[in-house]
């Protein structure tokens, strides 16, 4: 006899929107999102049927749940140096900024600061775009922990930036009144207008590929001429798309040349190819097909059970997180079928870093790669969800 759970079907439509209405890659995320529909369907703030605005709005606080939204002033410090150094804005016409997936706001006001420091903060705008709108509550408060400003110069510490030095500080009113947010899905719309600088930072990560294509080409038509700043661990995307001029070698910041004719435009959130389509369909099924599915799943993201038996090999020594990363990085363009990743010996752990790996690893085993990571745990823990996910049981606690 079949049996629907409906905690299943909800499962199933709400990885298929967020893929299809958001444009996230959903492969790192099929282990979590049916906890966090537990949670959200136990807690009773939604129903076990829920209608389609409820389900519209279910998948919303998964999405809002899924990422966080890390980040944090000055994050990636070498970019922003280049920026306040090397930057200069043409003439004394207003400056155009816009921070796209800014989270809590944090970039936004790092680059009214930068503004501030080159005399133009008077004629400069600064928009925050982001899809989580509890995030974007935050950006708009403008107050944050002091710790969260610590990579930021002494300068904008010191003197300028923040009133109420303390725990907290809050943004000066100055800085603050240039800033604008909008709640925006990157998937289906972009800013109107021109900008001098777009910064886009890990945002691209979580996207898949057809999505990633058409924000860059947006990124192109309505940054003709300005900058385009990635994160370190992304610039490998924008060179698979075609984007060549970063302003040094080695630095994600990009020369927006003119938009390309020969690209078709737009974004193409390829249902056929869809993630969910491929591993959840069945899943709506009798019990006992719906079980072996999830195992299938399971397995085609880790293959924890069982270590591969060739591939290459990666063995990281401590703090070599980098390095893991660059040769990651490396392997996505051609994956192998099967990798093993040794972090045995990893003692120590960086957030960052391990977030991109975790990117990484999803991303080789969303292209059918069979990941195997071995680590004893210690050094290695909290990892972020997307690697973790990727250990054998015995290395998670
Ligand atoms: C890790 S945070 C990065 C924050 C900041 N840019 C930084 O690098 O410090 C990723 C942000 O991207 C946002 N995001 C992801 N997909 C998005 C989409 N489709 N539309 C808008 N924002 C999105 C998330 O909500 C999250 O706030």
């Amino acid at each position: 006899m079949t049996s629907i759970d409906p905690l299943e079907t909800i499962k199933v439509a709400v990885l298929q929107r967020l893929e299809g209405h958001f444009g996230l890659d959903v492969s790192p995320w099929m282990g979590v999102v049916p906890r966090i529909l537990h949670r959200l369907t136990r807690s009773g703030d939604f129903p076990k049927h829920p209608s389609p605005t409820e389900a519209d709005e279910l998948t919303h606080r998964v999405f809002e749940e899924l990422l966080l939204g890390h980040t944090r002033f000055y994050r990636h410090p070498r970019s922003w140096d280049w920026l306040r150094q090397s930057w200069k804005p043409d003439g004394d016409r207003p400056i155009r900024a816009a921070v796209l997936g800014c989270s809590s706001g944090e970039e936004v006001y790092s680059v009214l600061a930068l503004m501030a420091e080159m005399d133009r903060l008077g004629n400069a705008t600064c928009l925050g775009v982001d899809a989580n709108r509890r995030s974007l509550d935050q950006a708009r408060a403008a107050r944050y922990e002091a710790d969260n400003v610590g990579n930021a110069p002494e300068p904008w510490r010191l003197r300028a930036f923040f009133s109420a030095p303390g725990s907290t500080v809050q943004v000066k009113e100055e800085i603050r009144s240039r800033a604008r947010f909008e709640t925006m899905n990157l998937a289906r719309s972009f800013p109107q207008g021109t900008f001098d600088l777009l910064v886009l930072r890990n945002v691209l990560i979580y996207l898949s590929r057809g999505v990633i294509e058409g924000i860059l080409e947006r990124c192109r038509q309505h940054g003709e001429g300005g900058l385009l700043v990635v994160a370190p661990q992304e610039a490998f995307m924008l060179s698979g798309a075609g984007w060549a001029n970063q302003v040094e070698p080695g630095l994600p910041v990009y020369r927006i040349g003119p938009v390309r004719e020969d690209l078709e435009s737009g974004w193409k959130v390829d249902e056929g190819k869809s993630t969910v389509a491929r591993r959840l369909q069945p899943t709506v099924q009798p019990e006992a097909t719906a079980e072996t599915t999830e195992e299938a799943t399971v397995e085609a993201l880790s293959s924890t059970s069982s270590i591969a038996a060739a591939g290459p090999r990666l063995v990281s020594g401590d703090s070599q997180w980098e390095e893991v990363h660059g040769a990651l990085r490396k392997a996505l363009q051609s994956p192998p079928e099967s990798l093993i990743l040794d972090l045995s010996k990893v003692r120590q752990t960086d957030y960052d870093v391990k977030k991109a790996l975790g990117a990484c690893l999803g991303l080789l085993a969303a292209s059918g790669c069979q990941v195997s990571v071995i680590a004893t745990g210690e050094g290695l823990f909290p990892l972020s969800p997307d690697v973790t996910r990727l250990l054998p049981q015995s290395g998670r606690e």
